[in-house]
């Protein structure tokens, strides 16, 4: 009960402050180290198992679902996808958001930290296992520029040091691990996410991989690839 009063007030005043053009953040960014490999894979397998049943009552109970959708696949383009999404990296996105290691300054992200602020390891690894255990299914149709994203996805083009998405997120976009499903990912938010990584302002990840191995694609190459990935189930 208190959580979801919690979450309402959250819900209000970030509606409040998505109409404005920007809204100061409460807080200044914690300082938190950057991942390594080691630190992570440590982190994760620290934390308690995940209970599906539970994590239902804990989307509910948070209201993940007035955003995200029941089954974590939002009504909106506004929200990103977290159905079908792996469970490690549910929990990942949640710790980052919770340690303000995840904080990307266009303040998207403030709702997430809020609400990841007020859980337990128990409910993020109960609610990432909930959305784990739901079935991915494709936000559109495919587009034009299907098999061209198709390519670049598939074999990636050394040339521009642009690695195969597929190598690491899985031959279906269906991730793997800490490595994040893409399939039936909102493109507004794919396309986002990606800017985000390569104006470094977001940083959670290990190495800073994700900009690295995508700097060298064209903002129509990006959208070719959400496009695709929107257009996958698995
Ligand atoms: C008020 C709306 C709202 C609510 C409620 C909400 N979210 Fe979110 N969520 C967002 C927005 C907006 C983003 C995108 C933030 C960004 O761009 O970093 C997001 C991002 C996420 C992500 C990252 C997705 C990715 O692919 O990296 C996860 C995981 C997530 N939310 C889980 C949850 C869970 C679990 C709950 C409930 C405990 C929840 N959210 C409640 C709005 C919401
Ligand atoms: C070497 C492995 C690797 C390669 C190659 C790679 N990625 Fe990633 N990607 C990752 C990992 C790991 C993350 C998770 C980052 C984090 O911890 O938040 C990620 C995150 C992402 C995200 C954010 C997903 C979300 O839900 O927020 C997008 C989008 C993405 N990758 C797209 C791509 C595209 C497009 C390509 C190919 C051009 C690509 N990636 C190549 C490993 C990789």
């Amino acid at each position: 009960m208190k959580n979801n009063l919690l979450v309402s007030t959250i819900i209000g005043l970030n509606v409040f402050a998505m109409s404005q053009v920007t809204h100061a953040s409460s807080t200044e960014k914690p300082q938190v180290p950057a991942w390594t490999g080691a630190a992570l894979a440590e982190t994760i397998s620290a934390m308690p198992k995940g209970d599906i049943q539970r994590g239902q009552v804990v989307a509910k109970d948070m209201m993940c679902i007035a955003c995200h959708g029941e089954q974590g696949k939002p009504y909106t383009m506004n929200f990103p996808s977290i159905q079908g999404q792996t469970q490690e990296y549910t929990m990942k996105t949640m710790i980052d958001y919770r340690e303000g290691r995840r904080w990307e300054s266009y303040k998207r992200a403030d709702v997430m930290v809020k609400i990841a602020e007020n859980m337990t390891d128990q409910q993020i690894a109960d609610v990432s296992s909930f959305y784990a255990a739901q079935t991915t299914t494709a936000w559109q149709k495919p587009t034009a520029t299907y098999e061209q994203a198709k390519a670049l996805v598939t074999t990636g083009d050394m040339s521009r040091m642009v690695m195969a998405c597929a190598g690491c997120h899985g031959a279906e976009g269906q991730g793997n691990g800490v490595t994040p499903a893409l399939a039936g990912q909102i493109p507004q938010y794919f396309v986002r996410t990606m800017q985000a990584f390569h104006e470094k302002d977001r940083v959670n990840d290990v190495n800073g991989m994700m900009d690295q191995f995508t700097k060298g694609l064209t903002p129509e190459e990006i959208q070719a690839i959400a496009d695709y990935y929107a257009s996958l189930m698995c």
